[in-house]
């Protein structure tokens, strides 16, 4: 199908250089990780289970914990109807593993393996997922959580991670609507779902202690669906954003807003009364809903503690805005209500209702997906800085892979260190990074119909 051609037809520049490098010595042991059907149940009981895949046949796929610094070594097999690959979202990796068909990588075929070894820089919350017809493959349900977790132990009574999911199914067979190219989902705000998953589990309760102090792992994993959170029945601070650690901690006072692949490390303690509930609650819509439930049982301490200290900060390359940056712009255009009239698709200058026909609608620069030229290319250590202008109606959460970037600010001050961003519909901002990881890295948005739909490039660091 369509949403498939742009990653194919790029597949045979740059994979030949790579083959090989993926390779293990002989003599290294790796786990398996093997992507492959399964059926789950995912609706409420009462419904029939779902066919999904899945890493290990779960979706979410095992929860990965490594120590920081330490090697990851997994055996990827695809044991799927499609060729696929992994990607480990937001982890500064060398570019041979990074997992992108037609830029890093072939894509794996089915029966065949793809070993993917590393070491991971920075401890905090990550996730790895398919990276081959993205859009299908990630609905389908292969993601999975990877942490990173901090040499020393923080000071909280629990580490729980959240994994929030949206899929799509059809409400009287609880199977996936197989339809992933729909073109209202390209042309509007991506692949919606009707059925909003916690770790796997719809309307997922667990059991909480008054003053219990809990790290919620917060992580978007949905297709398309922005999460706008709020607690009650517990306070607390946001203490990581992408994986990495903010200066200091931050109250939470406002909603939480988790773009697709986006993550919040939380530390909360639990106000809420023993037999009383605590939540996680989703203020999409008017009414607010549970997300996450937690019942109260017991009490962990008689008074809550003091603020938490700030996580231990990863070791990022310096970052400084001295007017010698490369600068380049991503104009972000097209979409159902955007003004677009016409761009290049696969070397052909088409009209909106031609691009609409091959079910293309978003172009980044005046082209419409992978262009043959990067949007930039950066010198080993150059400092880079990208005007993301956002002309479309919808918002859209851009990835950088490879490496982090802050959004600058006023008076060009530097924002916390993420790697995906959200940015609303006409909005404008700007980021900055160091360029210190050499390869090609792709720079998309995670809404994953509009990536299948056009929004994509990628960038060169020498
Ligand atoms: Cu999480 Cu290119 O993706
Ligand atoms: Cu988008």
């Amino acid at each position: 199908m369509l949403s498939r051609r742009t990653f194919l037809q790029s597949a045979a520049s740059s994979a030949a250089l790579v083959a090989g490098i993926g390779r293990a010595t002989a003599d290294e042991t790796f786990e398996t990780l093997a992507g492959r059907v399964a059926r789950v149940q995912l609706a409420p009981d009462g419904y029939p289970e779902t066919e999904i895949w899945g890493y290990d046949g779960m979706s979410p796929g095992p929860t990965l914990r490594v120590l920081q610094g330490a090697r990851l070594q997994r055996r990827f097999l695809n044991d799927l109807p499609q060729p696929s690959s992994v990607h480990w979202h937001g982890i500064r990796i060398e570019n041979a593993m990074d997992g992108v068909p037609g830029l890093t990588q072939d894509a794996v075929a089915p029966g065949d393996t793809f070993d993917y070894h590393f070491t991971v820089p920075d401890a905090g919350t990550y996730w790895y997922h398919a990276h081959n017809r993205s859009v299908e493959q990630v609905a389908r349900g292969l993601n999975g959580l990877l942490i990173v977790e901090e040499a020393d132990p923080l000071d909280i009574d629990r580490d729980q991670p959240l994994v929030l999911d949206d899929w799509l199914l059809n409400p009287e067979t609880a199977q996936l609507d197989p339809d992933f190219a729909a073109q209202m989902d390209r042309s509007h705000g991506g692949r919606n779902g009707n059925l909003l998953l916690t770790n796997g589990t719809y309307d997922l309760t667990l059991t909480a202690q008054r003053h219990e102090r809990l790290r919620l792992r917060l992580i978007n994993v949905a297709n398309a669906r922005i999460f706008v959170l709020g607690l009650e029945g517990m306070e607390g601070w946001t203490v990581a954003l992408d994986g990495m650690p903010l200066e200091t901690p931050e109250p939470i006072e406002g909603p939480i807003l988790l773009g697709p692949g986006q993550r919040a490390d939380v530390i909360v303690d639990i106000v809420a009364f023993e037999g009383e509930r605590a939540y996680v609650t989703r203020l999409d819509n008017e009414r607010g809903e549970a997300q996450v439930t937690f019942d109260i049982r017991g009490t962990a301490s008689l008074a809550r503690r003091g603020a938490p200290r700030a996580l231990p900060p990863n070791r990022m390359p310096d970052l400084r805005l001295d007017g010698s940056e490369l600068v380049a712009t991503l104009d972000m255009e097209g979409g159902a209500m955007g003004r677009m009239r016409r761009a290049t698709y696969e070397g052909e200058e088409l009209s909106f209702s031609q691009l609409a026909q091959r079910n293309q609608f978003w172009a980044f620069n005046g082209v419409v997906g992978m262009p043959e030229t990067p949007l930039l290319e950066a010198g080993l250590g150059q400092t880079v800085r990208v005007n993301v202008i956002n002309q479309t109606s919808f918002p859209h959460a851009m990835h950088l892979h490879g490496m982090h970037f802050s959004e600058i600010g006023p008076e060009d001050r530097l924002g916390p260190l993420r790697d995906t961003l959200l940015i609303g519909g006409g909005e404008q901002r700007q980021i900055a990074f160091n360029a210190d990881n050499p390869g090609d890295w792709l720079f998309h948005c995670h809404m994953l119909s509009h990536a299948a739909a056009g929004m994509m490039t990628w960038l060169r660091v020498a």
